[in-house]
């Protein structure tokens, strides 16, 4: 099984390392940026002994290395500085995805595609627009981080919680909507939580000074790559192409996925209430908007 990840900063980097320590595949880490991706991926090969890995990796500058993988993970892009919203990154990440976009279909004809650049839905969408791949194979990766957020938000609040009764769905911006459905949660905790949860990117960002969270992140690519290789069918939310299911249609937007060898199996449609159906709504709206500022 053979990975390529395109950018070898903080999350790309940090994916490839998980994945070789985990001898989960083979890795051909990318960066446009001279010997970045050669070095880091040098460094990440030393490693193996310590983990008895036999998983390879190679670090490049040459898109033509990703020759046939069959899975492509874009960390390409720019990060957020302090201050600076998802959504501004959108004019400057757009013409670096599609031209990642572009090189990834001349090399590989069907790939299985994570999507973790930022503003996230919106490059989703984008990947899938310019490869015209199946959008069952262009997959985003933010709920199953933004629900982590939200899970650790609650233990933090030494709050117990079943880890399937709540979920983040909607954008991986500020209008990411918390679901709960577990009766052991008071309202009160629930929004205090949710709320520390939505804004822990934005938290960390102010901490760090510069770059953004890719511990939690690239521990989150991992769990899907893992649901993917090890055709595992894992329930877990994801930023998926919409056609009709939660009465929206042509968009990408974070939704519950079954995931597996094949990509997206199945889109899972679960019940909402009036206000997370309005949130959803709203949450779709926005990413609409975006979508058509980078159409323009
Ligand atoms: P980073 O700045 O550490 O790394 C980005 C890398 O992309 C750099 O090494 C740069 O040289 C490279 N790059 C730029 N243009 C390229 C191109 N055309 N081809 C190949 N490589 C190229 O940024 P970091 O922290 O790794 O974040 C990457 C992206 O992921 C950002 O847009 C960030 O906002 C996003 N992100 C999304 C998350 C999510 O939940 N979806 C979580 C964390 C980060
Ligand atoms: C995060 O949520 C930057 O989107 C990234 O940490």
């Amino acid at each position: 099984m053979k990975v390529a990840i395109i950018g070898a900063g903080n999350v790309g980097a940090m994916v490839a390392s998980r994945v070789v320590d985990a001898n989960l595949a083979d890795v051909t880490l990318v960066d446009v940026a001279p010997g970045i991706a050669k070095g880091k991926a040098l460094d990440i090969s030393d490693a193996r002994p310590v983990f008895n890995s036999t998983s390879n990796i190679t670090g490049t500058e040459n898109f033509a290395d990703i020759q046939d993988s069959d899975i492509i993970v874009i960390t390409a892009g720019l990060a957020r500085k302090p201050g600076m919203s998802r959504e501004d990154l959108i004019k400057k990440n757009t013409d670096i995805i599609k031209e990642v976009a572009m090189q990834i279909k001349k090399y590989c004809p069907s790939p299985i595609v994570i999507v973790v650049t930022n503003p996230l839905d919106e490059m989703s969408y984008l990947v899938m627009k310019t490869t015209g791949f199946s959008p069952r194979k262009v997959i985003g990766m933010a709920g199953v981080l933004d629900t982590a957020r939200f899970i650790n938000a609650l233990w933090e609040k030494n709050q117990g919680v079943e880890q399937d009764k709540v979920m983040m769905m909607g954008s991986h911006g500020d209008t990411m909507v918390s679901i709960n459905r577990s009766e052991n949660i008071s309202p009160e905790m629930f929004f205090e939580t949710s709320k520390l949860a939505r804004n822990r990117g934005a938290e960390i960002v102010k901490h760090l000074g510069t770059g953004s969270a890719y511990f939690a992140p690239s521990a989150s690519v991992f769990f899907m790559l893992k649901a993917i290789i090890k055709n595992e069918n894992k329930t877990l939310c994801a930023s998926a192409y919409l056609n009709g299911q939660y009465g929206e249609k042509d968009i990408y937007i974070g939704v519950p996925v079954i995931l597996n060898s094949s990509g997206i199996k199945e889109v899972i449609e679960i019940p909402l209430t009036s206000e997370e159906k309005s949130q959803f709504q709203k949450s779709a709206h926005q990413i609409r908007e975006n979508i058509t500022k980078i159409l323009q």
